[in-house]
């Protein structure tokens, strides 16, 4: 079975699709990925080739790794060192070249670059008639990297004789690098602790360009052989084996591989890059999604509750995956946290090849440089891509926050979203046509349902033909998108990469008259499977495609397409139905005649980026945010829209693991995150519809898809009670729209994520390492723990630290119980909440059908009074929501701070800024006041009938309505008609 889902398309292949979609509608999800259609590592060459020498060096505790920096050529400039490693290969004592370059940043993060002379130099031959590039593909800097590489030119070599050079670097000096050079190894230092070690394990492996020794003759190859193990070689000639690198070396899979049927040409022979890379003193490990299973990254050579193989980050298109596997999925990012009490650092393999990574812990015993210094165990990651430079930037930290920092610095931060994306958004394979659309539209209203956007999957085009609508179902979709827009709402229509191959598709003729499309390995137009059949794909490498790719959004081309038009890329890892893995041949060419091999896990973001530029460019004169989601993302994708976690399961497991899904997106620094609401394959019951909705309401992107052979399951349908829980849900969502504004705004800023799992909110607690079910939500306070669970009616939430903790709904306390588990109650109507006290966080509270309509609604401020009666703190950032003028500083940012003491609660500007000429959004705004303040935990000499307002010179009265503390309740008290504006300073007095 290949691809997303299935749908008729012609000839047999049709035949095969639709039965395999009758029976998924027939029986339901199927269980599980035909694991089959996937590569184990021994089945990929290159991580069979590593792996094995991994067990080599391991086994041999005499081995010493072959890899040299010679000391004469070694400099030290400006905060950067370049030498050369020689890499011994053979006994004869021949030597291959190898430039390294180790720079240190101004930020504090160190990078290490490893290419090799003879492919820098394009001094290598290729095979066949290979038109590809000659070198170690040095572009993906180019598609990743923003900022922060400004070299440090403070950072000072302490020491260097003929075996060693050491630097220090960073903040006040405190970090240092020990780079040995025989055999060559990096141990970085913090405060005189080591806490990452390079090649300590010696190994590192560059496969260095080799010529083919051809031996005849050649042997006979049986029929369908296939083989990843064995010898494809072409029917003329075959390999020689050459002198073994250490015993048993496999050198079958070095120039030509074959898996399902697919045969990869390797014109530059074997050529892959691997590292260890160890955490000394940690036994945490966090990131490089996107995996199901725990956050916290499990082992994978074996063992009781460990892995068997290692992660993989291969984009591609996994048909119903499962859960708990280290596979590969939709997108990948090669950023990886180690974490202890007290201490985070971490790295960033800058790659974009098909990549594996190992994961090993060691106790203490065996390695007593960990003894005093945090864990008792070490982290040993092992790291091997196909193809490319080694190129990794390491972080030292010394905390979460540190490490999200320094390596958004490098790639960016979180675009500023489009307000009305934080809102939900209604999907389905497919609404059937324009009436459709605009029936559940009014259904949702009729219901009171709030929504924001509804999407177009597929079946809107003419016959897969993007840019195009079925001119029978969607015979008028400028009146549909007017429906819409006349509530304040948005279409998403979905565009793929895959062009239709046929005549007369205007879009498709100038992709291939101009050349834009991606290449085989003879130089010529790729052609592959798709939805659409036969197709083309656009290589959005190509500067003049991406031009071109955006002409084709502008309104008057894309017919049908108005401004409340956005768009969904999906496929683009891009999904080839009949390709090796789901995915294009590795040998196939790209713009620059790099191999797709080089690129592959970047492809995905070329793609998204297009599109985001294209829809930046509709209109002369219209700047407006993009709103792009992408199924395959690369590090830095961020910067462009939202991503989701791709074909999931109707299924209570699925539930459950979409949230450390989602949580590893936010701590790997794409935290516009969020899983298909429902379950994509099979019919969810409404009971795990109804707790998808509450989880889905804490996603930072919250969108309910299904697929096309499930049955209707928009809200309203489900009946009662579970309509009314799940606009419930919805409800909570919109009215906590403004904190969910305010934390994308500081992940626009830092790329702090969106919602936060325990280890990063309380570094120092060891007991919540591991957890991943419950999350804090910005800086509001806010701690959730979604049901994930069929027939449950409580949870347990783990208690992080000694503040108070309130019931979000009913106000309950939960007194300080650091490091305890609580019970909480959560029957079907209530997803498990609690506010911790100490925060003062914004909301909405007027029901409306969408964000847009809520755009000049008065807000309401909650206040938790924290466990010393008297403090809370808080934020909130509101713009426009729409345009780039909030970088002109056309935003309110203000500060709010409950000074019991003084019994004040005070709104600030949050920051030191020069006054603004004031646009028209933000003199609308003057009418937009704090309409209540609820304060939780009010002290009971609060218990007054009046409040005193001050504000833009007036003071005035306000009404308050205190509530005494009940069984296990809160007091609270209630402002009412506040009435000062949001934009403005003011202070209402309690005294
Ligand atoms: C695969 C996507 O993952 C899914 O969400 C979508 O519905 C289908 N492709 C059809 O476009």
């Amino acid at each position: 079975m290949l691809g997303s889902g299935q749908l008729s398309m012609s000839g047999g292949w049709t035949a095969y699709l639709c039965l395999a979609s009758a029976l998924t509608g027939l029986f339901g999800p199927a269980v599980a990925v035909k694991e089959h259609d996937f590569k184990k590592c021994d089945q990929a060459g290159f991580c069979k080739r590593n792996r094995a020498f991994a067990d080599h060096v391991v086994a041999n505790t005499a081995w010493e790794s072959p890899y040299n920096i010679l000391a004469d050529s070694a400099s030290f400039k400006d905060g950067q060192l370049q030498a050369t490693i020689l890499k011994t290969v053979n006994d004869a004592g021949e030597t291959v070249r190898l430039p390294i370059t180790v720079s240190f940043l101004e930020s504090g993060t160190a990078r290490v670059t490893v290419d090799e002379e003879k492919r820098q130099k394009g001094e290598i031959e290729l095979r066949g008639d290979s038109k590809a590039r000659k070198q170690r593909y040095n572009e993906a800097e180019q598609w990743v990297i923003v900022g922060g590489l400004t070299l440090d030119k403070e950072a000072k070599v302490d020491y260097q004789d003929d075996t060693q050079i050491t630097v220090q670097y960073g903040p006040e000096s405190k970090f240092e690098a020990s780079i040995k050079f025989a055999p060559f190894s990096i141990d970085f230092k913090r405060d005189g602790d080591t806490h990452i070690k390079l090649n300590d394990k010696g190994l590192l492996n560059m496969e260095h360009w080799r010529p083919r020794i051809d031996a005849s003759p050649a042997p006979e190859k049986q029929e369908g052989e296939d083989n990843s193990s064995s010898e494809t070689e072409s029917a003329e000639t075959t390999a020689a084996q050459v002198p073994e690198a250490y015993p048993g070396e496999d050198q079958n899979t070095w120039w030509e591989e074959s898996f399902g049927g697919n045969t990869d040409s390797k014109p530059r022979g074997p050529e892959s890059v691997a590292l260890d890379i160890s955490f000394v003193g940690y036994d945490h490990i966090y990131g490089i999604p996107s995996h199901t299973g725990p956050l916290s990254l499990r082992q994978t050579r074996g063992g009781e509750g460990n892995f068997q193989e290692p992660y993989r980050m291969y984009n591609a298109d996994v048909f119903e995956y499962i859960l708990d596997s280290p596979m590969t999925l939709y997108g990948s990012i090669p950023f990886l946290q180690a974490h202890r009490k007290d201490s985070s650092v971490g790295i960033f393999w800058l790659n974009a090849a098909e990549t594996w990574v190992d994961i090993t812990k060691e106790k203490e015993s065996k390695n007593p440089l960990a003894l005093g210094i945090g864990s008792k165990t070490s982290t040993s990651t092992h790291w091997i891509s196909e193809a490319g430079l080694l190129d990794v930037f390491v972080f030292l930290g010394p905390t979460p926050q540190d490490l999200i920092r320094k390596y958004s610095e490098l790639t960016g931060t979180t675009a500023m979203p489009q307000e009305f994306s934080l809102g939900y958004h209604q999907c389905r394979w497919n609404y059937v046509s324009d009436e459709d659309v605009k029936d559940v539209d009014r259904k949702m209203d009729k219901f009171n349902i709030p929504y924001d956007v509804i999407w177009l999957d597929i079946e809107y085009t003419d016959d897969k033909k993007y840019f195009t609508w079925d001119g029978h179902s969607f015979a008028d979709p400028i009146g549909m998108g007017k429906q819409l827009e006349s509530h304040g709402r948005q279409l998403v229509a979905i565009i793929d990469p895959h062009i239709k191959n046929v005549d007369g598709y205007k879009v498709s003729e100038e992709l291939k008259s101009q050349k834009f499309a991606v290449n085989n390995k003879d130089g010529e137009i790729f052609e592959g499977w798709c939805w659409p059949g036969s197709s083309h794909w656009v290589d959005a490498f190509n500067a003049a495609a991406r031009k071109w790719w955006a002409t084709l959004f502008k309104y008057a081309r894309f017919e049908g397409s108005m401004r409340n038009t956005w768009i969904w890329n999906d496929m683009n890892e891009p999904s080839v139905f009949n390709g090796p893995e789901t995915t294009m041949p590795k040998d196939n060419l790209h713009y620059g005649n790099w191999e797709h091999r080089d690129i592959h896990n970047l492809n995905g973001l070329t793609f998204h980026n297009a599109t985001f530029e294209a829809l930046k460019s509709r209109e002369a004169g219209e700047f407006r945010r993009p709103f792009v989601l992408t199924r395959s993302f690369f590090a830095g994708s961020q910067r462009l829209g939202a991503m989701w976690t791709g074909d999931n399961q109707a299924a209570w497991d699925h539930l459950e693991g979409s949230i450390p899904m989602v949580l590893s997106q936010n701590i790997a620094g794409f935290p516009f995150s969020g899983a298909d609401v429902g379950g994509f394959f099979g019919n969810p019951e409404k009971e795990l519809l109804t707790r998808w909705y509450q989880a889905g309401a804490f996603y930072p992107f919250f969108r309910a898809h299904a697929h096309i052979d499930s049955r209707r399951r928009e809200p309203y349908l489900a009946g009662e009670p579970y309509t009314t829980i799940i606009a419930a849900a919805l409800r909570l969502r919109y009215s906590l729209l403004p904190s969910w504004y305010t934390a994308f705004r500081q992940a626009y800023l830092t790329n702090e994520p969106v919602i936060k799992p325990m280890f990063y909110t309380h570094p120092n607690e060891e007991a919540g390492f591991a957890i991943d079910d419950q999350f804090f939500v910005g800086n509001t306070g806010l701690l959730a723990k979604p049901v994930t669970q069929k027939d449950k009616e409580t949870v347990d939430i783990w208690i992080p630290d000694n503040e108070v903790y309130y019931d979000y709904f009913t106000y309950d306390i939960i007194p300080s119980n650091k490091g305890k588990t609580v019970t909480l109650d959560a029957p079907l109507s209530k997803i498990p909440l609690l506010m911790q006290g100490g925060h003062i966080f914004a909301r909405r509270d007027r029901p409306r059908r969408s964000s847009t309509l809520m755009k000049w609604d008065d807000y309401t401020l909650v206040v938790t009074v924290g466990k010393d009666g008297k403090t809370a703190e808080g934020d909130l950032y509101v713009d426009d929501g729409d345009s780039y003028e909030f970088e002109k500083g056309q935003y309110i940012y203000r500060k709010f701070i409950l000074d019991g003491d003084a019994k004040t609660i005070s709104s600030v500007d949050g920051e030191d800024r020069k006054k603004v000429k004031e646009g028209d959004w933000m003199k609308k705004m003057h009418q937009v006041t704090v309409d209540k303040i609820i304060i939780v935990g009010a002290p009971a000499s609060w218990d007054k009938q009046e409040v005193t307002v001050e504000s833009e010179g007036e003071t005035w009265t306000a009404t308050l309505e205190y509530t005494p503390a009940g069984k296990g309740r809160a007091a609270f008290a209630v402002v009412k008609k506040v009435g000062a504006r949001i934009g403005a300073d003011w202070k209402v007095s309690f005294a």
